[in-house]
């Protein structure tokens, strides 16, 4: 199936210069969505994670899933005063603007297989927060798997070491 279809462009939004990736005509379609976390899973895996960790808001539409998917826990990362248990947390920087992300410290045990998971990768910013937040933990970052990488911007280089997957990837 051409997943590509199913992603809508929208110009010049959150502000001018953006094309943005609108994912929702893929998660209203059964059969798109299904072969979306059919090609996520069989990408993540031989790569054997113990837990995904994904960010809101996009990151937990397909994360969930595909760990339930993979047989693996869920970790949610928030926005900062989310999560109501100790947090550590990552800052990063957007494709527009800055941020950060919080995760609960028990959420992931030290040496956990930890696959990375996210709608988009753009600048890398939000996944290599991720990234950090897994290995603060201890745990062990075994890939990051996208649907859609803008593949004209340094997202997949600013992850290195860390493989990236992607199902799709825009040039
Ligand atoms: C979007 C997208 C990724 C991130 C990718 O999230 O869902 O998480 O941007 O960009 P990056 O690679 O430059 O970090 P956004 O922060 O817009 O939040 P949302 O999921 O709540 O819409
Ligand atoms: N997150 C960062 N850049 C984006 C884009 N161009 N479309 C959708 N989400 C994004």
């Amino acid at each position: 199936m051409d997943l590509r279809a199913f992603i809508r462009d929208i110009p010049d939004f959150p502000e001018p210069g953006i094309v943005f990736r609108d994912i929702t005509p893929l998660l209203a379609d059964a059969g798109a969505l299904d072969a979306a976390l059919e090609g996520l899973a069989a990408i993540a895996r031989p790569l054997k994670p113990d837990v995904v960790i994904a960010a809101e808001a996009r990151g937990f539409l397909l994360g969930a899933a595909l760990a339930r998917e993979l047989g693996a826990g869920f970790v949610l990362a928030r926005k900062p005063g989310k999560l109501p248990h100790d947090t550590t947390s990552a800052e990063y920087a957007l494709e527009y603007g800055t941020d950060a992300l919080e995760v609960h410290t028990d959420a992931i045990a030290p040496g956990s297989r930890v696959l990375v998971h996210d709608d988009l990768l753009a600048t890398g910013g939000t996944a290599g927060a991720l990234c950090a937040l897994a290995e603060q933990l201890g745990g062990e970052v075994v890939g990051c798997a996208f649907l859609i990488e803008l593949g004209f911007l340094p997202g997949r280089a600013a992850l290195a070491p860390h493989a990236v997957h992607s199902l799709i990837v825009d040039a």
